[in-house]
């Protein structure tokens, strides 16, 4: 596709900030419309940001012939519903994580876009990261030999003192509500444990999951337990601090771990790391709000460690984080990389990295995490029904109505 790209984005807040960046980047992106179902917002956005067209009905936002691309990053009950209308309109789809609340829902979308020819981007941005991109291309190499087992540590999130969050009460509420959020009453695991689930499908050579087997916490009585640092989640009564998984290749394995500060305990290593151990070597590398991943005093984004070898060390000095006090710039580069990867695949025609196919498999699994702490044992990622939701098995549901 030759020309300026046109973009309409629906959903102004904590996401399209980052994407918007991406966007205004990149000289073949023009951003032309924006809409957000609070017209006073859509409106001071659009200012803010110098864009023509504000609108607070995404049947508007459709109907603009003008847009090629539709960006969606409203509130994770919408996400699959608009990207199958986008889909339908003929317009090329970005639409944030999690991509649906349920398989079915998330192919639906799919099949409309493969109907319609259109290109459908997850905004998965983990696989986005300068750091995760530079782990996978050396494990491509060969750099660590066939990689076996994956090692992920979640670590607290450090927010910049200056930045404020945009999480008003709109937002905390669908973010908390079973339904909304499609987490049932693991809310913060749904809306997080796509990413993990990716990052380690990805850093695993495209190997997939197989059998997710998650250990759930609970307070055990009326007491609240404390969850992620992440303020809307603070008060959660379960968790889910322990995952692990088996890949379809019986020798590989994983592991995902909340290693924030939980019961006043001091952990040094901050945000989201990822460990790989391969036949030959072992890459260590910082993910979203990652901080303290040393080697010699020094401070690393990654770490490649390979038998017989002298270790080499790795920075991706991109400015730093926008949101988290971290080098890694994941809401500035990552949601860049992210949104020129889209951009370069509609313009060449080449397929998006990341698809529906894709993040609805990572939802699957995430489905999987959720079944495994309800039911108390493994379960297989193929055993999770295309029509099951984490929100109506425990009381959680409430209808999706507008926020
Ligand atoms: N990839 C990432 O790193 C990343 C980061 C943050 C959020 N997200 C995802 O992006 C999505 C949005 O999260 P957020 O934190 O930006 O949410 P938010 O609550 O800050 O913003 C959502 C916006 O959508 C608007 N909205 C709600 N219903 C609408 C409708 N029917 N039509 C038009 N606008 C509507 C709201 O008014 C609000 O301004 C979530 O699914 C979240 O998981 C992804």
């Amino acid at each position: 596709m030759d020309g300026e790209i046109s973009v309409g984005i629906v959903g102004l807040g904590l996401a399209a900030t980052a994407h918007i960046r991406g966007y205004r980047s990149h000289p073949a992106a023009r951003v032309l419309a924006v809409c957000d179902s609070d017209g006073e917002r859509a409106a001071a956005f659009a200012e803010e940001y110098s864009i023509d067209r504000n609108y607070s009905s995404y049947k508007e936002l459709l109907a603009d012939a003008d847009l090629d691309v539709i960006d969606i990053a409203t509130p994770t009950f919408l996400h699959a519903e608009m990207a199958t209308q986008a889909a339908q309109a003929g317009k090329h789809v970005h639409c944030e994580k999690p991509f649906c609340r349920s398989v079915a829902e998330g192919m639906a979308a799919v099949q409309a876009s493969e109907r319609t020819g259109v290109k459908l981007l997850v905004g998965e941005t983990y696989v986005f990261l300068s750091s995760h991109l530079k782990a996978r291309l050396l494990i491509e190499d060969g750099a660590i030999g066939r990689p076996l087992q994956i090692r992920q540590r979640h670590g607290a999130w450090h927010r910049r003192p200056e930045h404020e969050l945009h999480i008003d009460a709109v937002s905390r509420g669908w973010r908390l509500d079973g339904a909304k959020s499609g987490g049932g009453r693991y809310p913060w695991i749904f809306d997080h444990a796509v990413h993990f689930f990716a990052t380690a499908e990805y850093l695993m050579g495209d190997e997939r999951i197989d059998e997710i087997y998650a250990v759930a916490a609970s307070a055990g009585d009326s007491r609240r337990r404390g969850g992620a640092e992440h303020d809307p989640y603070r008060t959660a009564e379960v968790d889910i601090p322990i995952i692990t998984w088996r890949y379809a290749d019986p020798a590989r394995q994983g592991v995902w771990m909340r290693a924030e500060r939980l019961n006043g305990k001091y952990d040094f290593m901050q945000g989201f790391s990822t460990t790989v151990v391969g036949e030959t070597g072992m890459i260590e590398v910082l993910g979203e709000g990652g901080n303290n991943l040393l080697w010699q005093g020094e401070q690393q984004h990654l770490v490649l460690h390979r038998e017989g070898r002298e270790t080499t060390c790795f920075r991706f000095d991109e400015g730093g984080d926008r949101v988290w006090a971290s080098e890694i710039s994941y809401y500035g580069q990552g949601h860049i990389n992210q949104v020129h990867h889209l951009i370069d695949a509609i313009r060449e025609d080449l397929p998006v990295r990341y698809n529906g196919a894709d993040g609805a498999r990572a939802v699957r699994c995430t489905l999987a995490a959720i079944r495994s702490a309800q039911v108390g044992r493994p379960v297989k990622v193929a055993e999770v029904d295309e029509t099951f939701t984490a929100y109506d098995q425990d009381g959680s549901q409430r209808s999706p109505d507008a926020v």
